[in-house]
């Protein structure tokens, strides 16, 4: 029989769910369920059904209760605000009705987006205000679990950034798909602050509260403070796109046929409580995002042109590319690879891709 300690991961199947399969899965057992079975690792279970939750736990017999799920889509919410209440508040008191019958810590994510902008920046002990019925479904099951579970840890994300192209259903799945369209004008509001968080690093600082016990309402989001349009813009250089692709600032008005939910100007989090524990090992958000895109979306952009920028720009970064990964000519490979700067490949390279001499 195993020694390690047990984990029941709760609404495992999304892009959180994803990185904390990876993370913690080496260390500690774990069972993790959602209501879309999209992995062989995942089991069926719908977490508003308090029997079945219940039932299933306690089956597992965990160390530790984590309740990852939710749904985030913000305009779906506030067009459905009893699904959203039952799935987002009352799944979470399903949760904590569990973790307190079996004495077990239970970890709940929270969200930056439960303020209401009013502020620039908002550190653990700001008083939320949330705006649309998303935030407040999170926040109202952000404070039953600080109000009735002592061992909680209760973690608020800002943008997540993960899953890759399969699992990220947000900012940067969007853009990333806009720009594997061949758009080469992104419209990106100028008016929304806020904070992205990496899911690795989310995971891996959520490890060390847990194995510490620190319990507690924590901020968890990586350094640094920015906004949605300073996001595109880097994403737009990470991928080498800077010369051919736009990215236009917009007021939110824009976008207000699909993303009519309300929205605070800022959400922009700082972990305070994190630094004062001397336990915040959240990463600055450009270095995250450049992991993110080098690790995930490699393949993405296969057979289009742009995917050699992308290439080069990662070659310095963990996953480094290896050429088989695309296939390529021999001349091509061999000026390629006695390049080493993006700025280079790009003086040697790019204009050559550009006017169509190498094919891809
Ligand atoms: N994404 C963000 O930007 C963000 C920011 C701050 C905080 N958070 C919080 O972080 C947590 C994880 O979100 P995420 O970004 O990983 O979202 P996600 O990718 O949508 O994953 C959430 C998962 O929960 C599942 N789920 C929904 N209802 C369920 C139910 N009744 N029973 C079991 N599973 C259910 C979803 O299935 P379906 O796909 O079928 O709905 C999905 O697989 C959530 O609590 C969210 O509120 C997210």
């Amino acid at each position: 029989m195993s020694s390690k300690k047990k984990i029941y991961i709760a609404g495992c199947g999304g892009m959180l769910g994803e990185a904390f399969f990876g993370v913690f899965g080496q260390d500690y057992d774990l069972r993790c369920t959602d209501i879309d079975v999209n992995e062989g690792w995942l089991s069926y279970l719908d977490f508003r059904d308090l029997d079945a939750y219940k039932k299933d736990v306690e089956l597992f017999q965990p160390d530790y209760l984590f309740h990852l799920g939710a749904y985030t889509d913000l305009e779906y919410c506030e067009l459905h605000s009893d699904d959203t209440y039952a799935t987002n508040t009352m799944a979470v008191e399903n949760a904590v009705y569990i973790a307190n019958s079996m004495d077990i810590p239970l970890l709940y994510i929270s969200t930056a987006g439960i303020f209401d902008g009013a502020k620039d920046v908002y550190d653990d002990w700001d008083i939320p205000n949330p705006l649309g019925h998303y935030a407040r479904s999170k926040y109202a099951g952000e404070s039953f679990v600080v109000q009735n579970v002592t061992n909680h840890l209760v973690c608020r994300a800002g943008w997540m950034m993960g899953g890759g192209p399969k699992k990220d259903k947000k900012f940067i799945q969007k853009i990333m798909s806009q720009l594997r369209q061949g758009k080469n004008e992104l419209f990106v509001v100028n008016d929304k602050l806020g904070t992205p968080t990496y899911t690795h690093d989310f995971a891996n600082n959520v490890k060390l509260l847990l194995e510490k016990e620190y319990w507690g309402l924590y901020n968890m989001v990586c350094g640094g403070v920015t906004g949605r349009y300073e996001v595109a813009v880097e994403l737009v250089n990470i991928l080498g796109l800077e010369k051919s692709v736009k990215v236009v600032p917009v007021a939110s008005d824009y976008w207000k046929e699909e993303y009519f939910a309300d929205r605070p100007p800022s959400e922009r989090l700082v972990d305070k409580k994190l630094d004062l524990r001397n336990v915040n090992i959240m990463r600055d958000w450009k270095v995250c995002l450049k992991e993110y895109l080098c690790k995930y979306y490699q393949n993405y952009f296969l057979f289009l042109s742009i995917a050699f920028f992308f290439q080069i720009s990662c070659a310095d970064n963990e996953q480094a590319v290896t050429e088989e990964k695309y296939t390529l000519n021999e001349d091509f490979s061999e000026e390629i690879a006695s390049i080493k700067s993006m700025d280079e490949f790009k003086d040697k390279i790019g204009k050559q891709i550009e006017n169509k001499k190498y094919q891809v």
